[in-house]
């Protein structure tokens, strides 16, 4: 199967700098997932939500990824802290792993995801009913 190409996500004003995230439904391996982007020192960064601890959805509310401190990206379950800018775990239980990169970039006001072989856009009707996101 082909990759696709890049997919516009959203417009570049959508992301201030360490604010709330842009969430968006992916397929991981034929499976509903969930991304998410941020603005981190000017740049846009994607990662799979999902924690490495625990495989479950990270923020405490829709979007909200960051500590209060705006530094890390902290999960609301037991407190692993993520650098924002690589996805390594920095504390907390996530060990030495890493968030899932999900690839974006900005161009002329817009921010673009790149699907890969892994992580791919849903599909219409792909979900089954039933299906939650990201959960094990
Ligand atoms: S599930 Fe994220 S730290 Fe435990």
């Amino acid at each position: 199967m082909k990759t696709p190409e890049r997919l516009p996500l959203c417009d570049a004003a959508a992301l201030q700098e360490r604010g709330k995230a842009v969430v968006w439904d992916v397929m991981q391996w034929g499976r509903p997932a969930r991304a998410f982007a941020l603005r981190i020192d000017g740049r846009v960064f994607g990662y799979l939500n999902r924690c490495v601890h625990v495989p479950t959805e990270m923020d405490w509310q829709e979007g909200e990824f960051l500590d209060a401190d705006r530094r890390w990206i902290l999960c609301s379950f037991h407190g692993a802290h993520y650098d924002p800018t690589t996805g390594q775990c920095a504390a907390g239980p996530c060990g030495r792993g890493r968030l899932t990169p999900v690839p974006c970039h900005e161009q002329d006001g817009q921010v673009w995801w790149q699907p890969t072989d892994d992580i791919r856009p849903v599909e219409f009707d792909e979900i089954p009913p039933g299906e939650s996101h990201g959960q094990p």
